[in-house]
């Protein structure tokens, strides 16, 4: 029986990139208490493509934030394994560990592209570059590198103001994969953009984090973007009601 023996070793748990078990999460809002997350566990297989979906406050941006390590979550685990032993849990970090780890490892792309107005294209995405410890040779020679990557390698120089908004949202996942970080979480890429550039963007996510080596988490309300996850997880009221596999 080689055939299964091999399977189980590539279905063992150093598979998993991050694992996330029974995040609890409330906010108190004056008298009333919010339970954003309400007992979530998930696994994300290195190199994986997950989406999730739900309706808005079903907790989508609260469970990706935990996971990138942007919030803390009441109770539950979040543990990331980069290999050979490089195990991190981000429940016993300290706010500072928790922005060296969010800096190395994570990448992000928002909504709202969150671009520095007053730089460049070229500069804003060195500026992420900067924040790890690169030569600035190597800097320059990967800023253009990703922007090519996102098909903007003649509007480095170009000011956001310059740019349209699929354009803008290039420039802001070029600046999350320049340091070709392990994770890529992306909130609603698609919101300001038409269809037709949201399904663009979303491809050239897929394309681009398969490129770089990221692992991506990727919340949409747009089902029709459903078909490029690997995996598909639907929240509601802080809980996963439902799994979508592409087999
Ligand atoms: N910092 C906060 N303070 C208070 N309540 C919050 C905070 N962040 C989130 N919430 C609440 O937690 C719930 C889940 O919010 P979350 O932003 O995760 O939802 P979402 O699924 O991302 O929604 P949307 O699709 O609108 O972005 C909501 O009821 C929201 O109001
Ligand atoms: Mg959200």
């Amino acid at each position: 029986m080689a055939h299964s023996f091999e399977g189980m070793i590539s279905l063992g748990s150093d598979e998993n990139i991050v694992v996330v078990q029974e995040l609890h999460k409330a906010y108190s809002l004056g008298n009333t208490v919010v339970r954003a997350l309400n007992g979530v566990s998930l696994n994300l297989k290195r190199g994986e493509f997950l989406i999730v979906m739900g309706p808005s406050g079903s907790g989508k941006s609260t469970l990706v934030n935990m996971i990138g390590g942007i919030d803390k979550p009441d109770s539950g685990l979040v543990r990331v394994d980069f290999g050979e032993n490089h195990v991190i849990r981000l429940n016993e970090l300290s706010p500072k560990e928790l922005t060296r780890f969010r800096r190395q490892n994570v990448g992000f792309v928002f909504q709202f592209y969150s671009l520095i107005p007053t730089l460049t294209a070229g500069e804003n995405v060195e500026l992420a570059a900067e924040l790890i410890d690169l030569r600035s040779s190597e800097i320059k020679e990967r800023t253009r590198e990703v922007l090519e990557a996102v098909g903007l390698g003649d509007r480095l120089d170009s000011f956001p103001s310059q740019l349209s908004g699929g354009e803008r949202q290039r420039v802001a996942l070029a600046r999350a994969l320049v340091k070709r970080p392990k994770l890529l979480i992306v909130d609603e890429p698609t919101g300001q953009l038409d269809e037709k550039t949201g399904h663009e963007m979303v491809q050239l996510i897929r394309s681009t984090s398969e490129q770089f080596g990221s692992t991506v988490v990727m919340v949409t309300h747009d089902v029709s973007l459903k078909k490029y996850g690997d995996r598909v997880i639907h929240l509601s009221s802080g809980q996963i009601i439902k799994e979508e596999n592409k087999t």
